[in-house]
Parts: C-alpha cells; sequence; structure tokens
C-alpha cells in the first residue's frame, strides 16, 4: 500500500508548499482541512501527519483545533508553528502572547540529541514568523531548539512521536529546511520514500478501470497542459472508451492545432472539429473584448453539445482539475468557497459523472506525468493561452488576414525565444496586433502598414506579473525577423508594463 504523509491544514499559508516539500522527498502526501473527521484520518493509513501553521491564536476561542485524539494514534505528529503551539497546548502546555513577535531570520541553538535535527548545526538559520509562544512546555517533552528570542523553538516526545518546531522548515530561507523535514519522514516516520510518477500512474490507471468499467468517457481536449496529460493518462487506462473533442475555432497558434492532433491522433476516438468559419463568421464586426470571449464561449459549446450529442452512452466527463483548484475551492475549514470549471463553460444540464484523475497533482508533477505518458514537449511545457485565442491578441474586430500577421509573427517570436534557450524562464510570450498603422521605410519607399507588440511576462501565478527582461540582442533578432518576413509588419514595440497595473492579454 502507498505510504502517505497527511497535512492537516489549519490555515497556511504555506500548506501547499509543505506538501510539495514532502512529495519531492519521495513520499506521497495529502492535504485534508482541520475539520477532517478522525475515523476518515484512519482510514487513510497515514504513516505521518503534520500539523501547518496558521494565522490564529490558540487562546482565541473559535481558532482551529483538531481532535486531540489525532495525538494519540500512535502516528508521529510534526506542527509547524501553530501547529506546534496546538500540539503543545493539547498536551497540558501554555501558549501566551510574545513580548515581542519574532520575524525574519535566526539563528538556531541545538539543545542535546534529536533525531529530528540530525545533521543541523548550531547557528543554522531559520524563518521565524509567529506572535504567539509556548510559556510552559507539557509534561514529558524537551527542548532540543531554541532561538535568542524564543525559548522552545524545537521541542519533543520521541516516545509520543510528537515533534514541534516553532519555526518554518518548508520555506526556502531557513537554511536545511528540507534535511529536517526529510528526517521527521525518513528518521521518525519510517518511510521508504520510493513514491515516483511511475507510482501515480499504476495506481490511477487501475483505479480509472475500476471507476470506468466499461463505460464511455467524453472529454473536451483544448490541447493545454491539464486536459493533454488527463485525456493520454485515461486513455492509457481504458483506450478506446475515451471520446476526445478538440474543437478548432481557428483561433490557435501557427500548427498548433495540428500539433495537437499529431499527439492523439493514434487515438481511436479523437475527434476534431474545425470550426473556424463558423467563429470567424460570429466574430465579424465585433471589437468589444468581452463580447468576442462571449462569442467564442457560446460557439465552443454549441459545437461540443453538437459532436457529443452524436456519441451515445457517455457516462462519465473527463476534467483536467488540478491540486491547487481543488485546494482553492475548499477553504481550511473544508468549505467550498469557490467552484472550478476547468472546461470554460460546460453546459451545466449535462448528466454526466465528472473524472478528475490529476486532481491530487500539481502543475509541475502534472508536467513530469506528461513525461511518463511520453507526450511531447511541445505540449508538456506549453505555456497558458487563454480559451478566447488569439481574437483576443487582436484588437479591435477580427479577421482572417489580421490572424494570419499575428500567427507569423508569434511564430517567429516562439522560436527566438526558444533558441535564446528562455522558453521556461517566461511564463507568457506572445505577439499582439494592436490595429495601429505607422510609417516606416523600406529599400527607397516609405510604408505605412501594422505595428506589432510583443507582450512576455514573468509571473509564479498570473495573478501578477513583470515584463521579462530578455537581453537586447535577441529582442533585436526578434524584431528584424518579424520586419522582414511578415507582410504588413513595419515596425514592433515592446510591452514593458507590469501587472497590475497592466493586465497580461491586451484585451
Ligand atoms: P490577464 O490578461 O487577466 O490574464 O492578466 C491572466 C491569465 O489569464 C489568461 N486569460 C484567459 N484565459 N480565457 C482564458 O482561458 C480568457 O478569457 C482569458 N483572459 C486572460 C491570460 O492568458 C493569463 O494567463
Amino acid at each position: 500500500m502507498q505510504q502517505t504523509v497527511l497535512i492537516i491544514d489549519l490555515g497556511a499559508q504555506y500548506t501547499q508548499l509543505i506538501a510539495r516539500r514532502v512529495r519531492e522527498s519521495g513520499v506521497y502526501s495529502e492535504i485534508l482541512p482541520y475539520t477532517t473527521d478522525i475515523e476518515e484520518i484512519k482510514e487513510k493509513r497515514p504513516v505521518g501527519i503534520i500539523l501547518t501553521g496558521g494565522p490564529d491564536s490558540i487562546y482565541n476561542e473559535n481558532s482551529p483545533k483538531i481532535d486531540p485524539a489525532l495525538l494519540e494514534l500512535g502516528v508521529p505528529v510534526l506542527g509547524l508553528c501553530y501547529g506546534a503551539q496546538l500540539i503543545a497546548s493539547l498536551c497540558g502546555g501554555k501558549v501566551d502572547r510574545a513580548e515581542k513577535q519574532e520575524f525574519g531570520k535566526k539563528e538556531l541553538e541545538r539543545i542535546g540529541e534529536s533525531e529530528l535535527l540530525e545533521g543541523i548545526e548550531d547557528g543554522n538559520t531559520v524563518w521565524m514568523s509567529h506572535a504567539d509562544r509556548i510559556e510552559r512546555l507539557p509534561e514529558d517533552f524537551v527542548i532540543t531548539g531554541k532561538t535568542d528570542a524564543c525559548p522552545v523553538a524545537v521541542f519533543e516526545a520521541p516516545d509520543k512521536k510528537l515533534y514541534g518546531i516553532q519555526f518554518h522548515p518548508e520555506v526556502v530561507h531557513t537554511e536545511n529546511g528540507s534535511r529536517i523535514l526529510e528526517n521527521f519522514l525518513y528518521n521518525i516516520c519510517g518511510v521508504s520514500g520510493d513514491w515516483s510518477m511511475k507510482d501515480f500512474v499504476k495506481t490511477q490507471v487501475e483505479e480509472i478501470r475500476e471507476t470506468v468499467g466499461d463505460k464511455k468517457v467524453l472529454c473536451a481536449l483544448s490541447g493545454g497542459v491539464d486536459s493533454s496529460v488527463a485525456s493520454a493518462l485515461v486513455h492509457k487506462a481504458v483506450g478506446d472508451q475515451l471520446y476526445c473533442i478538440f474543437v478548432d475555432h481557428g483561433l490557435m497558434r501557427k500548427d498548433e492545432g495540428d500539433q495537437i492532433e499529431a499527439a492523439f491522433s493514434d487515438m481511436a476516438h479523437f475527434i476534431r472539429v474545425n470550426e473556424e468559419d463558423r467563429f470567424l463568421k460570429d466574430l465579424e464586426g465585433v471589437s468589444d473584448p468581452e463580447r468576442k470571449r462571449k462569442i467564442i464561449g457560446e460557439d465552443f459549446i454549441r459545437v461540443f453539445e453538437e459532436e457529443a450529442g452524436k456519441l451515445d452512452n457517455i457516462d462519465f466527463l473527463l476534467q483536467g482539475t488540478i491540486y491547487p483548484d481543488v485546494i482553492e475551492s475548499r477553504s481550511a475549514s473544508g468549505e467550498t468557497i469557490k467552484s472550478h470549471h476547468n472546461v470554460g463553460g460546460l453546459p451545466e444540464d449535462f448528466d454526466f459523472t465528472l473524472l478528475e484523475p490529476l486532481k491530487l497533482l500539481f502543475k509541475d508533477e502534472v508536467r513530469r506525468l506528461g513525461e511518463e505518458l511520453s507526450l511531447p514537449e511541445n505540449l508538456i511545457y506549453r505555456q497558458p493561452f487563454p480559451g478566447p485565442g488569439l481574437a483576443i491578441r487582436i484588437v479591435g474586430d477580427v479577421t482572417k488576414d489580421k490572424l494570419e500577421i499575428l500567427r507569423e509573427a508569434d511564430s517567429i517570436l516562439r522560436e527566438e525565444i526558444a533558441k535564446a534557450g528562455l522558453d521556461r524562464d517566461i511564463w507568457q510570450y506572445f505577439a499582439v496586433l494592436p490595429g495601429v498603422q505607422s510609417v516606416g521605410v523600406m529599400g527607397d519607399s516609405r510604408t505605412y502598414d501594422q505595428l506589432i507588440a510583443i507582450r512576455a511576462v514573468t509571473s509564479v501565478d498570473g495573478m501578477t506579473s513583470d515584463w521579462a527582461r530578455i537581453p537586447p540582442e535577441v529582442l533585436e533578432r526578434i524584431s528584424t525577423r518579424i520586419v522582414n518576413e511578415v507582410d504588413h509588419v513595419n515596425r514592433v514595440v515592446y510591452d514593458i508594463t507590469s501587472k497590475p497595473p497592466g493586465t497580461i492579454e491586451w484585451e
């Protein structure tokens, strides 16, 4: 059976990071809200439990608490920050407001022997961020680390397998933080550390086969990383029972539709519907960005429904929901705060059971899974691409001619960024056609032609971003090639606006 470490979320900002660190150490981890019933926790048979930090104070009446029975399962428990204070408090210690908040880098002073701190030297830098502190430890616990402002920075009761750390080993500012987490996992929980993507594929394939049986699965394949990897995984599990519909709205980048088709053409039921004419006709003369989005969204649903209607007896709808979507949808107390729809606006009256095989994976793990399933790199490392495609990168109305210009310019940009080895460092990079004409000179003649804007941004989640510092010589090559190779373009500009106040897309 797969070894699992449970992370009990008490409202910490770093919960996902802890889960990732554990998985990076070769151990499967799952996040559960602190309200999870103890029986559900037991059923998961965890080999270790980590209690996260959280912004509240233990002594506040409504602050997150756990069932004390969790500390008596005989399973090692590590509490971090608030989680550590919770252990101390539930075992009979005292937590109170500290005289002074402790925030930032501190030096750890070690006290005595500790399996948890094996290999951690005196003076190791640790990252603190707390206003409360443990005033009195429960009986049977010993202090194994302190800082100048925090007399109980690390404490433990090895016989009870309970451990607490006031600082944050999961953040990079804590020197050797991963070593401390690994000490907990390997020395204390005794994990084997052999969780890998290969195992994930194996267990998921078995699970999907069992769930789906001999029924059919439908997928709206967009060519994005998540829906592509989800489709490849389900195809490996149930083969011809998977039906993938790829709606080509004619607003994709150069050759993209063909690349998606090539990657999935060995599927018996890969259905590509080329609907460029329909989308362009409906977009004719429309320049308002939100109306463009709406038209594209509605056309997409209509086409998808038409195609799906041609298939009989579909029971499952495959969606590429990933872990951050699931976690974002749930607060620490387990309530749903936002629902996510990965396939933009599918009709609500569809009577399918959802199949979400990626829902426990982080984005980089989805990419590794894609590699394990031998998907091509251009799909696995595809940059985020908006559902409405190039239509929102053409300012104003969309025509076939404009799409042609934009596609060529964008293709050159992508080629040069890849050649310069920058393609994995830049979050999104693309060309925009603002619909502005300007005067230029080519050879001996005056031109009055189109402007191309280059947008390239760095970001971690698309919510905020900064313009990418592309070396001038790379920008120069991009500009020269676009002006020389793309008809009707005589000028290239680089967008140096961050988000906020700008957005990543121009529309
Ligand atoms: P903005 O332009 O709002 O974009 O800074 C943030 C991220 O969202 C993408 N984006 C969209 N994705 N449909 C999508 O599926 C849309 O209508 C849409 N608009 C923006 C954008 O590419 C960036 O990654």
